[in-house]
C-alpha cells in the first residue's frame, strides 16, 4: 500500500517501486525521523490541531515504533518506499484513526529534510571533535619534537632546515581551518524545515518556531520552497569534509614519502602497518596511503552531489532524494579515517638522526649565507647571486661549499659557523617562522585553538 492511494490506482510497478525506493540507505535517519515526528506532533497538539488525549497516542505510538526499530522486531513492508513512510504507516496500524493524523501539515517534503538536517549537525560534530583528536596527537608530537629539525622541502627539493615541530603543525592548522569550516557549516544548516509542507505552507495554524525550538533547532525557515529544495547544507557538508580529506592526503602522501628507505624519517609502528602477501622484507603504510587514496573518493561525492544539484526547479524534486548516499559515505568515511590516521600517527616513531642529517646538507644553508651577506650591507640581490655562483662551482668542482665559503673574501671562517649542525634553523626568528623561538609561541597558540574547540565542540 502507498501513500498516495487516493489518486493513484492500484500497486506500483515492481520496477517503479525498485528503482525509486530508498529505504536501505535512509534508514539510518530513523531517530532523527522520530524526533521529527514527535515535535510535529506536540507542535500540533499546542497549536489545538490535535487534541491532548490524540497527541498522547501518536507519541506512544512513536515510542512504540522506536521500540520495534531499537529491537530489531520492526516489520519493513513491500510498500514501505522511505524510512518515513515505514515509520508512518506503522504509527496508523498501531494508532488508527488518530495514527493517521500524524502526517497532518506535513509533506515528506520538509519531513525528510528535517531528519536530514539533525543528522548532520550530529555527524558533523562528531567528525570536528575527530579532528580536534588528530590535532591533539599533532601537537603531542610537535611538543615532543623538540629541537629535532629536518629539511624543508619547495618543489620536492631540500629549501631551508625547520623544525619538525613546525612541519607537524603546519598540517594542524590546516586541520584547525577544517574545524572552523565544520562549525561554520553547522551553523548555517541549523535551520528547521518543518511546517513548510510539500512547498507553501499550510493553511493549518502550524507552530513552526515553536517545533524548530522543541527539535534544538536555531531558528525557522524563512520561505517554505527554499526550505524544502534547499540541499546547500550538504553540498557545503560533503565540501567540508572533500577537503578535510585532501588535507588528511597530504599529510598520508608525507608519511607514505618519510616511511620509504630513501627518506627513512620515520618508521612505522608494527599494529599500524601491513605486510606483503609474496614480499616478505615489506611494511607498507596502507593507512597513509588510503588517507591519500580516499580523498578522490570524497572529492567524487561532492562534483556528483553539485551535479544533481544544478539546474533543478524549484521545489523539491526527487532527484533530491540522491543527496543521502554521499553525505552517509562521505561521513562514513571521516569516521574511519581519522581514527586510523589518529593511531598511525601517535605511534610512527621519527628518525632525529636521519632528519638531521638529511637538513645538515651543504646546500640548505644557502640562504642563510645570502642573509648572513645582507646583514653586512649586501644588497639581497647580489648575495643571491654571490652564494649561487658559489653553490654552482662546488657542484662543478666537486668540492664541499663550506671551503668555497672559507675561501671567500666576503664570506670566510666567520660564516662557516652557519654550517655547524642546528645553527641555520635556529637562526629563523620570524614570527610564526621555522626557528625554536617562533615556533614555541606558536605552540602555544596552537594548543589554545583546539582547546578552544575540543570545549566547544562537546557542549
Ligand atoms: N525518500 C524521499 C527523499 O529522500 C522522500 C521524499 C519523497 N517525496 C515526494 N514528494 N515524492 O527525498
Amino acid at each position: 500500500m502507498t501513500l498516495w492511494q487516493g489518486r493513484i490506482q492500484g500497486e506500483p510497478a515492481p520496477e517503479l517501486m525498485a528503482f525509486t525506493v530508498s529505504l536501505s540507505v535512509d534508514l539510518r535517519l530513523a531517530e532523527d525521523d522520530l524526533a521529527g515526528c514527535r515535535a510535529h506532533v506536540r507542535g500540533l497538539e499546542r497549536s489545538g490541531i490535535i487534541a491532548g488525549e490524540e497527541a498522547k497516542v501518536l507519541l506512544t505510538a512513536l515510542d512504540r515504533v522506536a521500540q520495534e526499530l531499537e529491537e530489531a522486531t520492526f516489520v519493513f513492508r513491500p510498500g514501505d518506499e522511505d524510512v518515513h513512510t515505514a515509520i508512518e504507516r506503522r504509527v496508523t496500524e498501531i494508532g488508527g484513526s488518530v495514527g493517521a493524523k500524524l502526517h497532518t501539515g506535513r509533506s515528506r517534503n520538509d519531513q525528510v529534510v528535517t531528519a536530514l538536517r539533525l543528522y548532520t549537525k550530529r555527524q558533523l560534530r562528531r567528525v570536528a571533535r575527530a579532528v580536534v583528536a588528530l590535532q591533539e596527537v599533532l601537537l603531542d608530537r610537535a611538543d615532543a619534537a623538540g629541537d629535532t629539525y629536518l629539511p624543508g622541502y619547495t618543489h620536492l627539493q631540500r629549501a631551508q632546515p625547520v623544525l619538525l615541530a613546525h612541519h607537524l603543525l603546519a598540517h594542524g592548522w590546516a586541520l584547525a581551518r577544517d574545524v572552523d569550516r565544520l562549525r561554520a557549516t553547522i551553523v548555517r544548516l541549523d535551520v528547521c524545515p518543518l511546517g513548510a509542507g510539500a512547498l507553501a505552507g499550510s493553511s493549518l495554524a502550524l507552530d513552526p518556531d515553536g517545533v524548530a525550538a522543541d527539535l534544538g533547532f536555531a531558528r525557522r525557515f524563512d520561505n517554505s520552497l527554499d526550505a524544502v529544495a534547499d540541499r546547500d547544507f550538504v553540498a557545503e557538508a560533503l565540501f567540508d569534509l572533500a577537503l578535510l580529506g585532501v588535507h588528511l592526503s597530504r599529510l598520508g602522501e608525507e608519511i607514505v614519502l618519510w616511511s620509504t628507505e630513501e627518506f627513512g624519517f620515520l618508521h612505522l609502528d608494527d599494529s599500524w602497518a601491513t605486510g606483503s602477501s609474496m614480499l616478505p622484507q615489506k611494511k607498507n603504510p596502507d593507512v597513509a596511503e588510503l588517507a591519500r587514496g580516499k580523498s578522490g573518493r570524497l572529492i567524487g561525492q561532492l562534483a556528483g552531489f553539485l551535479a544533481t544539484l544544478k539546474g533543478l526547479p524549484l521545489a523539491y524534486n526527487r532527484d533530491l532524494q540522491e543527496d543521502k548516499e554521499p553525505l552517509f559515505d562521505a561521513v562514513d568515511q571521516m569516521n574511519l579515517a581519522l581514527p586510523a590516521i589518529c593511531g598511525l600517527l601517535a605511534t610512527v616513531g621519527f628518525d632525529d638522526h636521519r632528519m638531521r642529517a638529511a637538513a645538515d646538507s651543504d646546500t640548505s644553508v644557502a640562504v642563510d649565507l645570502a642573509e648572513w651577506l645582507v646583514d653586512r650591507g649586501m644588497p639581497f640581490r647580489d648575495a643571491h647571486a654571490l652564494v649561487g655562483g658559489l653553490v654552482r662551482s662546488c657542484i662543478e668542482r666537486h668540492v664541499p661549499l663550506a671551503e668555497l665559503v672559507e675561501a671567500h673574501p666576503d664570506l670566510g671562517t666567520e660564516a662557516l659557523a652557519l654550517f655547524e649542525p642546528g645553527v641555520a634553523v635556529a637562526r629563523r626568528r620570524t614570527p610564526g617562522g621555522a626557528g625554536p623561538g617562533p615556533v614555541a609561541e606558536q605552540l602555544a597558540r596552537f594548543r589554545a585553538v583546539v582547546r578552544e574547540n575540543g570545549e566547544a565542540l562537546s557542549e
